[in-house]
């Protein structure tokens, strides 16, 4: 079945999403003289996200990450002492729901009307060695000047499940990079990791790292190499203001709001498309992934806010990016 773009649109925002991947593939807002900026990065057409070298890259830009997004530590997890082994696609580590996760999957399109879209997507028992039937929903809705994301699923057997969207923006298209950007988050805490995998311990945000109040990106990316961390929120379930990200130039504010306890920011140190839409090409920094999800690897932390999902119950997350 070949992809297909289905465009949501309302006065303030346009949102375009694609059947592959439930990719976010543009998202159209103004910038402060009333101009049209798409602030997503992307390909130009569906099937560019296909294609053997944009698959290579591991960008996964704009697409829905599954059934677990982020690193579960050497693809191991265990559920009532039956032991299972996903695939090693990232260093030892497993990653993004491996090497075929729900961002290279058709998803099917249950309604679709112009401000708000439905997609499902049925994970068959065993797919990437993880156990259980998932059947998944993904609602997108405009809301004013913001596009909402809610995430369900039911199992039939005990699954882990970490659903995210893995969008990258740069507010400034115009600009290669994101270094100007300020960012800020309403977290002092993030997890410490080895080798991007968390030790299970936390660490205090100082310097750098230290985005409690709006600061330049360039000096984390300048000093450290940038953001690949998960903030943490004590939210208790809860849909909260999480992370702000600014442009000075184009005076375009994104905000994110989610009921996740974690957000992964990634400053995209490794970035490389060729070949991307509207002519670009996509190196270090081009732009900054905010993904609100559970804890990486909590599969195998069992003291994480549990990802454990239990046939009978309903997966439901939230996450809504915002412009002000
Ligand atoms: C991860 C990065 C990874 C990127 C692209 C992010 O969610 O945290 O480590 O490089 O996705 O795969």
């Amino acid at each position: 079945m070949k992809p297909q773009i289905y465009i949501l649109k309302n006065t303030h925002l346009e949102v375009h999403i694609s059947t592959l991947g439930a990719t976010l593939t543009r998202m159209l807002t103004k910038d402060l003289q009333g101009k049209v900026v798409d602030v997503l990065l992307g390909m130009e057409k569906a099937e560019d996200y296909e294609s053997p070298e944009y698959i290579a890259s591991g960008a996964y830009l704009g697409a829905i990450i599954g059934r677990y997004g982020n690193r579960i530590a050497r693809g191991r997890f265990e559920i009532d002492g039956v032991k299972y082994q996903l695939a090693i696609n990232n260093g030892e580590n497993h990653l993004h729901g491996g090497l075929c996760g729900f961002d290279k999957k058709i998803w099917n399109v249950g309604q679709a009307g112009t401000d708000s879209l439905t997609l499902t997507y049925c994970s068959p028992d065993g797919e990437e060695a993880y156990p259980g039937t998932l059947q998944v929903k993904v609602g997108f809705s405009l809301q004013e000047k913001a596009l909402r994301i809610d995430y369900e699923a039911v199992t039939d057997k005990k699954c882990f499940v970490n659903l995210t969207h893995h969008p990258y923006f740069n507010l400034n298209p115009e600009a290669a990079d994101i270094k100007r950007h300020t960012l800020k988050l309403y977290t002092d805490r993030y997890l410490k990791t080895d080798d991007l995998i968390p030790d299970g311990t936390f660490v205090t945000a100082t310097g750098d790292y230290d985005f409690t109040s709006p600061a330049s990106l360039q000096g984390v990316i300048g000093n450290q190499g940038g953001l690949d961390d998960c903030f943490v929120f004590n939210n208790s379930g809860k849909l909260i203001r999480m992370a702000e990200l600014f442009d000075d130039q184009t005076g375009i504010k994104l905000y994110v709001c989610s009921d996740y306890p974690g957000v992964q920011v990634y400053t995209g140190k490794f970035l490389n498309v060729k070949q991307a839409k509207d002519g670009k090409q996509y190196g270090p920094y081009a732009g900054v992934a905010l993904e609100a999800q559970f804890w990486p690897d909590s599969p195998n932390h069992p003291e994480f806010p549990s990802t454990l999902l239990v046939p009978g119950e309903i997966y439901r997350k939230t996450t809504i990016y915002g412009f002000e």
